[in-house]
């Protein structure tokens, strides 16, 4: 059916400036490393992208290597994009990023000047796109020089195929240098992916003081570890669940629902009942919290996780007495 968006689109939603730039981007954004793949149902996939996008969320982000099999999740995007959301497309910040093996031989994986050009060309094609807004270094490279990396992404901006540049899982002292490279380049880091939740919680420790100061905004990924930090594994591991589709790609397995993390989770979960939101709604509302976070970067296998997700927005500010019981359960 034809896709016509929801009119009062921009009437819920929170945006935030990333960083020092002009760009703003919306409180949640949406990724689709998980459930946009080909072994994915192509009509879910369209269901959860166009009730996104009628939720105010105009950020997508993807990677060249999101599906499986690594492109399938690009390839999807762009037939998607085609039908429903050309039109939109001014409308719209998506992202694509590069840094993960994709193709055999020495070219196709961390962070040469001819793997990242190469791949984003890839990208560009898969998804039927004329530009990205953002690209990203997904890792970095401990062989790479910093400065070559640094200088394939200011070339891939002059070359108008992306807008704006960014790191990813990048430590403070190398996402520091990184930033300093690009700012001499003439072309600023925008942004920095880091993995941060309630359970990963490295990026208080430097990161988000050098992204700070530097005036670079920071979008965390994996803020609910993969569906942990909800009340689906309370009672088991469901069926549909990520933890027991053995989805390989990092995704988390039935081990890492350790009874351990299952029962801070139940007292996290109980907090969370005492402020009236559910877990995955406080546990996104916790990242919110921090004015130096400018949009959460959610992954969903079905459209309704959007809707109940973006619920967080309605209440992301904590006591002090509610911060010290969620320290206390996490230590
Ligand atoms: N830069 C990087 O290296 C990197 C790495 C990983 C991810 N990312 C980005 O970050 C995005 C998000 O990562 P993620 O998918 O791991 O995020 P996440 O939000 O931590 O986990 C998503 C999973 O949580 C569950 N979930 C989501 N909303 C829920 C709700 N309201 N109630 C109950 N369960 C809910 C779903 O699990 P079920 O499938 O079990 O329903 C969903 O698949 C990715 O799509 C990607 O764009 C980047």
């Amino acid at each position: 059916m034809h896709y016509k968006p929801n009119e009062s689109r921009y009437q819920n939603m929170e945006y935030r400036r990333c960083g020092n730039s002009g760009l703003k981007l919306p409180a949640i954004s949406l990724g689709l490393w998980h459930n946009f793949g080909h072994i994915d149902k192509l009509d879910n996939a369209r269901n959860i992208l166009r009730l996104a996008f009628d939720s105010g969320i105009t950020h997508f982000d993807l990677a060249n290597n999101y599906g499986p099999p690594a492109g399938s999740a690009e390839e999807n995007f762009g037939k998607i994009f085609k039908d429903d959301f050309i039109p939109y497309r001014d409308e719209l910040i998506i992202s694509s990023k590069a840094g993960w093996g994709m193709w055999p031989g020495p070219y196709g994986d961390w962070g040469s000047k001819k793997y990242l050009v190469a791949s984003l060309d890839q990208s560009l094609k898969r998804m039927g796109l004329e530009y990205v807004d953002i690209f990203y270094h997904h890792r970095p490279d401990p062989e790479t020089p910093l400065e070559e990396t640094m200088t394939a992404l200011d070339l891939l901006v002059r070359q108008g195929k992306a807008l704006y540049v960014g790191i990813s899982s990048y430590q403070p002292e190398e996402a520091a240098m990184a930033i300093s490279i690009l700012k001499q380049l003439g072309t600023p880091c925008l942004i920095h992916q880091p993995k941060y939740s309630m359970f990963e919680r490295w990026v208080e420790n430097g990161l988000l003081d050098v992204l700070d100061t530097t005036g670079v905004g920071c979008i965390p990924f994996s803020p609910l570890a993969q569906g942990l930090l909800t009340n689906k594994y309370l009672k088991g591991i469901p069926l549909d669940s990520r933890a027991s589709s053995h989805r390989g790609n990092g995704a988390i397995d039935e081990d890492q629902v350790s009874e351990e993390k299952v029962n801070k989770v139940r007292q996290l979960n109980v907090l969370a009942e005492a402020r009236g939101q559910n877990l995955a709604q406080m546990a996104l509302a916790w990242i919110l919290k921090d004015k130096r976070i400018t949009s959460v970067l959610i992954g969903v296998s079905r459209p309704e996780q959007v809707t109940d997700s973006i619920r967080c927005l309605e209440n992301y500010s904590f006591t002090n007495e509610e911060l010290n019981k969620i320290n206390a359960i996490l230590k």
